[in-house]
């Protein structure tokens, strides 16, 4: 179902101690009422069940998943484990993991796989660099990352999935895409999943923007009939910026 979701990304950042006071200032705002249906805070692995405690109106999701059900992989953390945290969302394919940590589709669809299995929901990140923005190669390339990856989802599978629009040039540079340049790939990525899915679908897929989203340029981005929201970054480390964006409607 489409829904109006303003999700945090923390990256790796915050103490445990620290996480969790800026988890209890987001619930404790959040619970006093906010436009966002759906208000969502993604931490670090080891917040993840400290954290849980601390919210209730707020969901919570994890930054990344194994791809790998279980067993001998150290250091890895499994999709079971993270939904035994109280977890409900996983953000996947985020440009940094893509690039730092060579996340392939291939592993992007292993991830999808247990993610859709264990009843979580994925927060799939897709976005172009900035030297495909300049040739104005976006759509292209965006749907490149869709073809191989959700596109292959069944259609029930990939109604149940959120989708984050976040040109890597927008990411942590305080350079947002214009409402305009974001409106233009939320509409064509709605579009790809019409052909693909029919159009009731991409009604009802949930198009969030992310790169350099604030509370000053929120309303205007979130005004756009396509976006449906945002993943947030840095503004997502301070309770009062980050709830003032899921105000922004
Ligand atoms: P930013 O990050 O808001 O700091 O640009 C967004 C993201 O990477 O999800």
């Amino acid at each position: 179902m489409r829904k109006k979701i303003v999700a945090g990304n923390w990256k790796m950042n915050l103490s445990l101690q620290d996480g969790v006071q800026l988890a209890k200032e987001v619930e404790s705002l959040v619970a006093k009422g906010v436009k966002a249906d759906e208000v969502i805070v993604g931490v670090p692995f080891i917040h993840l069940s400290e954290v849980a405690k601390v919210l209730s109106r707020a969901k919570l999701a994890s930054q990344n998943c194994a791809n790998k059900a279980s067993g001998a992989y150290t250091g890895e953390v499994s999709v079971e484990m993270i939904k035994s945290t109280g977890a409900e969302y996983v953000i996947i394919g985020h440009s940094e993991r893509r690039e730092y940590y060579n996340e392939t589709s291939e592993i992007l669809n292993e991830k999808l796989a247990l993610i859709l299995e264990a009843g979580l929901t994925p927060i799939y990140c897709c976005g172009e660099p900035l030297d495909v923005r300049e040739a104005n190669g976006q759509n292209d390339f965006v749907k490149k990352q869709f073809e191989e990856t959700i596109l292959k989802l069944s259609k029930e599978d990939f109604q149940k999935i959120v989708i984050a629009y976040e040109p890597i040039w927008a990411i942590g540079t305080g350079v947002t895409a214009s409402k305009e340049q974001a409106q233009e790939i939320h509409a064509y990525i709605r579009g790809v999943i019409a052909d693909k899915f029919g159009q009731e679908v991409a009604d009802n897929t949930s198009i969030l923007y992310g790169g350099s989203c604030n509370p000053k340029n929120a309303q205007e981005l979130f005004a756009q009939p396509d976006i449906d929201g945002g993943l947030i970054g840095g503004a997502s480390l301070k309770a009062e910026d980050f709830t003032t964006i899921a105000q922004s409607y």
